[in-house]
């Protein structure tokens, strides 16, 4: 178990907090779902009520160096949205990493400001991996982290989202900061909590449902889960490389070939634990507009299977009716265009039903976090984990180096 910041004595302190604040914007640049800033509050407020002087450090998007991009990636409206819910100014601190350090310094007790977008330094998302082999990109990172580092008496990791990356704020930085206290906060302590909890001592039966585009992302967690769950249900345009591993005529739904051998293999293994839907909503395009048809296991050439159909959302429903535990991750088909939602959205109901029939349901991922907001369900959920990528890499067990460089419960001593 890791130290969380129950067990520091932040009063006086700077503290720096690597948060996920990286928000979906839309095109204007308003904040179009603010749930990663607020899954953050408990530990900012916590942090600021005990008297810390907070450096809040995230990252946002994923800009390239364009000089447009200085704009399009600014953390700007995310510190104008904490101000509000916090109550009080959160300054943004849009110059170099030394001028951050400078104010740093003159912060006072329960002041709170957040650094610019790390990811418009490119030091930040250098990988460990290509360091090694490269000196000067090992020095460009640790360079970077050194001057983080030296912002802060106290480092604390409330990033879920990010925790299967090893970014400079990420890893590198706690790792320089080994003689001060490192900890996670309260949203990494439940995220850990909840879905450790979901994979490793589960109440069953434990029904995992599984959506979105690619296989190629969900392999390993499809693998890992297989192991752990009681049924897996496979939705979205995932199920076409399956049923086309099945031998059945997909039309032109999404398949990715070179997985039809990988999707072949995982189906034996798993047997009749992996579902797949029965019947689809096919359509010649995706458009709202568009004529649909429905269609058994095989979809005629020119139409794409474009979401489970109605027989499938029965079998789906009925199986995540008997769980104890279900878990979610990914939508089962193009959610974001009506008539394409009805199984995404039948999902989000069936999840809601089983909480309030005594069920822990979990949903992990963007989109089927989106689509449980969509359908004003979301709080009849047990837990919705802040994290995408994050949230699958941990389900499927990998180990995330940028937890593992934090102090251990026991270990820690108190810092006063
Ligand atoms: C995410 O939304 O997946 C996290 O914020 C991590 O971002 P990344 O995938 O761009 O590293
Ligand atoms: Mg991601």
């Amino acid at each position: 178990m890791k130290a969380n910041i129950d067990s520091l004595d932040v009063a006086g302190k700077r503290v720096l907090v690597r948060l996920d604040l990286n928000v979906p914007l839309d095109a204007s640049g308003s904040i179009t779902d603010d749930r990663r800033i607020r899954a953050a509050l408990p530990t900012v407020k916590k942090l600021l009520d005990g008297g810390g002087r907070l450096i809040l450090i995230s990252h946002l998007g994923r800009p390239k160096g364009k000089p447009e991009d200085r704009e399009k990636f600014t953390l700007a409206p995310v510190a104008s949205r904490l101000g509000e819910i916090l109550d009080r100014p959160v300054k943004l601190l849009a110059g170099d990493i030394d001028g951050a350090v400078r104010d740093a310094a003159s912060l006072k007790n329960g002041d709170v400001v957040l650094l610019e977008n790390l990811r418009f330094h490119s030091a930040e998302t250098i990988k460990d991996k290509k360091a090694a082999d490269d000196p000067d990109l090992r020095a460009q990172k640790d360079a970077f982290a050194r001057s983080l580092a030296a912002l802060a008496d106290v480092y604390v990791n409330d990033a879920f989202g990010t925790c299967h990356r090893d970014n400079a704020s990420m890893f590198t930085v706690p790792q320089l900061m080994a003689n001060k206290p490192r900890v996670v906060g309260y949203l990494v302590q439940k995220e850990l909590d909840f879905l450790g909890g979901a994979v490793s001592d589960p109440a069953r039966p434990f029904v995992c449902v599984l959506g979105g585009a690619k296989v190629s992302d969900k392999l390993g967690v499809i693998q890992s889960l297989m192991t752990k769950c009681d049924t897996i249900l496979i939705g979205g345009a995932m199920a076409y490389k399956f049923l086309a591993a099945d031998g059945h005529d997909v039309g032109g739904s999404l398949v990715e070939r070179d997985l039809i051998e990988t999707a072949k293999n995982l189906r034996a293994a798993a047997g009749d634990r992996l579902m797949l839907p029965t019947d689809s909503v096919a359509a010649r395009e995706i458009s709202g507009e568009a004529e649909t048809q429905a269609c058994g296991l095989s979809i005629p050439d020119g139409w794409m299977g474009l979401a489970i159909g109605p027989k499938s959302v029965k079998v789906f429903c009925d199986t995540i009716a008997k769980a104890k535990t279900v878990v979610w991750n990914g939508p089962m088909g193009v959610f974001e265009t009506p008539p394409f939602d009805v199984g995404t959205m039948a999902m989000a109901s069936a999840m809601a039903d089983a909480t309030d029939r005594g069920a822990i349901t979990i949903i992990g991922g963007g989109d089927s976090a989106a689509a449980i907001e969509k359908a004003g369900l979301a709080d009849r959920i047990t837990h919705i984990s802040t994290g995408g990528g994050a949230s699958l890499e941990f389900l499927e067990g990998k180990p995330f180096a940028a937890l593992d460089v934090l102090d251990d419960a026991k270990a820690h001593r108190v810092c006063g």
